[in-house]
Formats: C-alpha cells, sequence, structure tokens
C-alpha cells in the first residue's frame, strides 16, 4: 500500500488468520513435542495423549463422541474420504445425490464417480440460493447410497435446509454427509441436529491451521478409507498424525465454541452496517439471495450495478476480497453458485464477496464501504469495455 498501511481483509471465507491462542497451543508441540503418537516411549505417549486431548476439542464443538473424529489433511481431504468413502463401502447402491451448487471439493468428487459409472443427482437451488427440498425428494431413491450437501454456501454464505434433506435422505436409507467447512466456528455445527452421519470440517477456515481438518463419521457409517498403510484413525486415514496442526485444530475449535454466539452477533452487526453503507452509496445494488433465507453472520455477497467485480476490486487496493470462489479466482466466469440461482451472468459478474472477521473493526467497514463506493462511482463515469463473458 501507498501509505503503508495493510489492505483490509474481507476475505475470511478464503481462509482466515491463525489466532494468537492457536499459535499458542501449536509452539510447544513445534518447539519440544516431536513425537511419533504411535511411539510406545514417554514422548510417543505424550503426543499420542496431545491427539486424544485434540479429539476431545473438536467432538465437542460439533456434539460427536471423540472416537468419531477423523484427522484429514484438510476440508478436500474430508470431502473425497466421506463421499468416495461411502460409494465404495456400498456396492450395493450406485446413486449419489448432491447439490448444483457445492464447492469444488464435494462436486469433483461425485464427478468422479459419475466417470466411474455412478449415477449423480444434482439438487437445484430456488432463486433465493436454497436447495428444492420437493426436487430432492422426486431424486431419492432405494439405490441412493449418499446425500452430500454443504452446509453453509462460501460464496454466498446462505445456510441449506440440511435437517430437512436428511430426513428425506433417511427415508431411503442413504447416508447423509454435510460439507460444514464454512459454517464451523461461524454457525452452530451439530452431528444430531443435522441429522448427518458425515460431517467435513476444515481448521483453515476458522482461525486454525491449513492443511488439517477432520470428518466426523458417526459410528456405525459404512465407509471404506481412500488410503492404505498404517493404521492410524482406526484405519481410516492412515499416516503419521500430524499433531501440531491437530492440536491447533483443536485450539480453533475450543475458541470457537467460547465465542460462538457473541462474535456472530458483532459480525451480524457490521455485516448488516456494511450493507446499509453500500446501499446508500450505490443505487441498484443487489443483494445474492433471497430477504428471507438464513446467511453466515460474516458473509455478504452483492452485485455492483454495470461493473465486474473483478474491475471494482482492482480499483480499491485497499480492501482484500474475492469476486468468487479463492479457488478459482482470476477466471472472469460469473461464480456457479449465481447462475444455479438464475442470476444473469452480466449481472453476477459484478459480484463481490466481502468476508468478515475476528479482525474486522466497525472502523474498517466503513472505510471498505467508502472505498467500493467511490471506486463503484469512478468506473460508473467511465465507459468501459462491452462485458465479455468467458
Ligand atoms: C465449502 C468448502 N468445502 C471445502 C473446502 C476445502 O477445504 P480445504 O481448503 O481445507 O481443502 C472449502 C475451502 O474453500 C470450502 O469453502
Amino acid at each position: 500500500m501507498p501509505n503503508g498501511e495493510a489492505p483490509i481483509y474481507l476475505d475470511h471465507n478464503a481462509t482466515t488468520p491463525l489466532a494468537p491462542e492457536v499459535l499458542a497451543a501449536m509452539l510447544p508441540i513445534l518447539r519440544r513435542h516431536h513425537g511419533n503418537p504411535s511411539s510406545s516411549h514417554v514422548y510417543g505417549r505424550q503426543a499420542a495423549a496431545a491427539v486424544a486431548t485434540a479429539r476431545e476439542s473438536v467432538a465437542g464443538l460439533v456434539g460427536c463422541r471423540p472416537d468419531e473424529v477423523v484427522f484429514t489433511g484438510g476440508g478436500s481431504e474430508a470431502n473425497n474420504l466421506a463421499i468416495r468413502g461411502v460409494a465404495a463401502a456400498r456396492p450395493d447402491r450406485s446413486h449419489i445425490v448432491t447439490t448444483a451448487i457445492e464447492h469444488p471439493a464435494t462436486a469433483e468428487p461425485c464427478a468422479l464417480l459419475e466417470r466411474q459409472g455412478h449415477s449423480v443427482s444434482r439438487i437445484a437451488v430456488r432463486p433465493d440460493g436454497t436447495i428444492d427440498l420437493a426436487a430432492a425428494a422426486a431424486m431419492l431413491d432405494d439405490d441412493t447410497a449418499l446425500v452430500s450437501v454443504i452446509h453453509a454456501h462460501n460464496e454466498t454464505g446462505i445456510v441449506q435446509p440440511v435437517g430437512g434433506l436428511a430426513a428425506l435422505a433417511r427415508q431411503r436409507g442413504a447416508v447423509v454427509h454435510v460439507d460444514a467447512a464454512q459454517s464451523l466456528g461461524k454457525i452452530p455445527v451439530s452431528l444430531d441436529e443435522l441429522a448427518a452421519d458425515l460431517i467435513s470440517i476444515a481448521g483453515h477456515k476458522l482461525y486454525g491451521p491449513k492443511g488439517v481438518g477432520a470428518l466426523i463419521v458417526r459410528r456405525g457409517t459404512p465407509l471404506e478409507p481412500l488410503l492404505v498403510g498404517g493404521g492410524q484413525e482406526r484405519g481410516l486415514r492412515p499416516g503419521t498424525e500430524n499433531v501440531a496442526g491437530i492440536v491447533g485444530l483443536a485450539a480453533a475449535c475450543a475458541l470457537a465454541g467460547r465465542d460462538l454466539a457473541d462474535e456472530g452477533r458483532r459480525l451480524r452487526g457490521l455485516r448488516d452496517d456494511l450493507l446499509a453503507r453500500l446501499a446508500a452509496g450505490i443505487p441498484g445494488l443487489g443483494l445474492n439471495g433471497g430477504d428471507l433465507v438464513e446467511r453466515l453472520p460474516n458473509t455478504l455477497s452483492v452485485r455492483f450495478p454495470g461493473v465486474h467485480g473483478s474491475d471494482l476490486l482492482a480499483a480499491t487496493p485497499g480492501i482484500a476480497a474475492s469476486t468468487g470462489s479463492a479457488c478459482h479466482a482470476g477466471h472472469d466466469t460469473p461464480p456457479a453458485v449465481l447462475t444455479a440461482m438464475g442470476i444473469a451472468a452480466d449481472d453476477a459478474l459484478g459480484t463481490v464477496r466481502l468476508s468478515l472477521g475476528r479482525d474486522t473493526t466497525a472502523a474498517a467497514v466503513a472505510v471498505a464501504a467508502e472505498q467500493l463506493a467511490a471506486a463503484w462511482s469512478n468506473r460508473r463515469s467511465r465507459p468501459t469495455a462491452a462485458v465479455q463473458i468467458r
């Protein structure tokens, strides 16, 4: 930045900074406790104890038993294990039901299974961004092995009616997988309340480290491992445990559990203030999703009329935000979730996702709104090239 100040970070759905409490929990492991949890000597026992304590902390946040937590190398791996693992464990059933708005970490494993001979049905979303449960009911049948659904959407923040879908799935004997990578730490996530069998979580979305996550596996759920090896994690995820990462994930879960309600209220207030400020400065600003849908308290997905979101962000270097999933930023195609909601490509390309977090202050929100409104006015006053849609 020309004035030396760091840009205002409004991209917490892409990833979050490590919480100081998380770093403090990890440092002793990285500095001193190098033992392999499988070793029987004192170093190994210390490491195994740290992993066991961490398992309890993660279980506490999602309301499961410690032995239902399987640590993985992140959210993508948890989704792959869930989807491909259930498909392998249920050879008698060949149908997968998912949604049209999944993160690639779910969409791609489903597409892989499709190429390998499974049939995959994708539930459409309504203009408000929520899945159509009537359509889902019509897709489910006695051949459905698995239903895989995102809990809260990474782009729009819209929370899906997972409990309703899970009830339908159970009537057909299907296993229910929920991708809670974005919701954990932002809203309550409970294995029983979601009526799920499998839940994916990712450390770096809740102020924990990157490259560590977990799959919550309800006792009795049919699941085959993707990897074979030393038998760690009850054989479901072999390989020497990432002890520091696991301890960091657990510290992040403990912090999230402690602050969930207060931080949710604070962020909801800031998010609504940001929307009000933007709407006041930008006539025609559109909010993606319906008025009545439930949203993550930290996420604002808005359409700036007549501009590309990417051009707008390029003109506001003081703000770090995103126009689409961080996984495919840089492409000028509208996020698939917006197209699925029936938003025209020209309009969808004006979308910016502003995702707030622990470090977001009221002052930062005011500055961000001012800078975005100013950049929008500047761009609007200049003739722009025709919108190119690729
Ligand atoms: C909804 C959702 N699921 C899964 C993932 C993948 O998690 P990870 O980056 O830990 O592999 C992400 C990350 O962007 C996500 O937003």
